[in-house]
């Protein structure tokens, strides 16, 4: 920031998009598979506003939407005043959402003929998915962007994990299809939740526009000083050295984890390998319902976790492993810590 005032005062005024920003955007996507420019680049306050913009467009009051049985609840933030029509289809932990289950509620809507029947979009976090931390396999990528290209449904890919995929990094769905996958990136989990900025890709400059129009409505811009504090950052050139050493040290807390849980926790508790992002998802013996042991090891052992419930899309139609299920995290706590303190978690269901 102080490079950026040093050089221009002006960066405190109202402004334009910054190309350059929008231009190293495009050159990062390479990374992901993308093929685009920064005129496709839609700057945005977060992911969570690429997110609510494409929800925006596409959902009307009432509307129907596919999305996973958990998913991120800052999404079922953005959902909520639409009384939509959730509906939900379950992941697998390892392969990720079950895109049959997509075709069939997609062929169930075109049955009738009506175009007004058909979901108005399908939301999925394909890799490293908040809260499960499962990575949609490649097989499942290609079914999933033919289905929407058959039923002309557009699909809402949410990528704020996708530039933290530890072995074998598989490409963004946007890399599949250009027209009907609408790209949410995002800064947060890969530089600082702070600054605010994401970006979406946009299919052509009828929905740039379309989407800047309902962006500009909402807060006018990203922060211009963020946004060339950002580029000052990328130009340097660190950026790759940065991903490298996060990707290398949450894969490093990651295997630490399995390993005390693997040490720690009672018999019957599965878990999956996440190989992007930041969580495990455990499930526990069905008769252990998370909810009921987090106070205990907040209060008790000063440790926390996330229970399955809160993720619910819909929470009139839970998975049925929800009551037992939470979600761990690793990125923040340091590697010392963490065998310590899935000890800790484990001593509260113990006893
Ligand atoms: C899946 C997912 N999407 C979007 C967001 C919001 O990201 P941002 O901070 O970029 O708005 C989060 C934040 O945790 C997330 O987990």
């Amino acid at each position: 920031m102080n490079t950026v005032l040093a050089e221009d005062i002006r960066a405190l005024q109202y402004g334009p998009p910054v190309a350059g920003l929008k231009n190293h955007l495009a050159e990062m996507m390479r990374e992901r598979g993308v093929d685009c420019t920064g005129d496709d680049i839609l700057l945005t306050t977060g992911g969570q506003q690429g997110i609510g913009l494409w929800v925006k467009l596409f959902l009307n009051p009432g509307g129907k939407i596919i999305v996973e049985e958990m998913i991120y609840p800052g999404f079922t933030q953005v959902l909520t005043p639409y009384g939509a029509e959730i509906l939900t289809v379950p992941t697998d932990l390892q392969t990720g959402m079950d895109v049959d289950a997509v075709a069939k509620i997609l062929a169930a809507c075109a049955k009738s003929g009506d175009r007004r029947e058909m979901p108005a979009c399908i939301y999925t976090i394909p890799t490293g998915h908040n809260p499960h931390g499962a990575t949609m396999s490649m097989a499942k990528r290609q079914q999933l962007v033919a289905l929407a290209r058959q039923y002309e449904v557009p699909i809402i890919e949410d990528d704020a994990y996708g530039f933290l995929q530890y072995d074998n990094p598989l490409p963004a769905l946007r890399s599949l299809d250009a027209e009907w996958v609408f790209y949410v990136g995002s800064f947060s989990k890969i530089f600082g939740p702070g600054v605010r900025t994401g970006w979406t890709i946009t299919p052509n400059s009828d929905f740039y526009d379309k989407a800047n129009c309902i962006k500009e409505a909402m807060d006018l811009e990203v922060s211009g000083l963020i946004q060339k504090a950002l580029l000052v950052y990328l130009l340097s050139g660190k950026m790759p050295a940065h991903l490298q050493m996060l990707r290398a040290t949450y894969q490093k807390r990651r295997d630490l984890m399995l390993q005390a849980l693997e040490e720690h926790f009672p018999a019957g508790a599965k878990w999956n390998f996440p190989n992007a992002g930041m969580f495990v998802w455990v499930e526990m013996p069905p008769h252990m319902e998370t909810m009921r042991y987090l106070d205990k090891a907040i209060e008790e052992e000063m440790v926390a976790f996330v229970p399955a419930i809160g993720f619910a899309a819909d929470p009139t139609q839970n998975a049925s492993s929800a009551s037992h299920s939470m979600r761990l995290t690793f990125s923040a706590v340091p590697m010392d810590r963490i065998n310590a303190g899935i000890a800790k978690i484990a001593k509260i269901f113990n006893t």
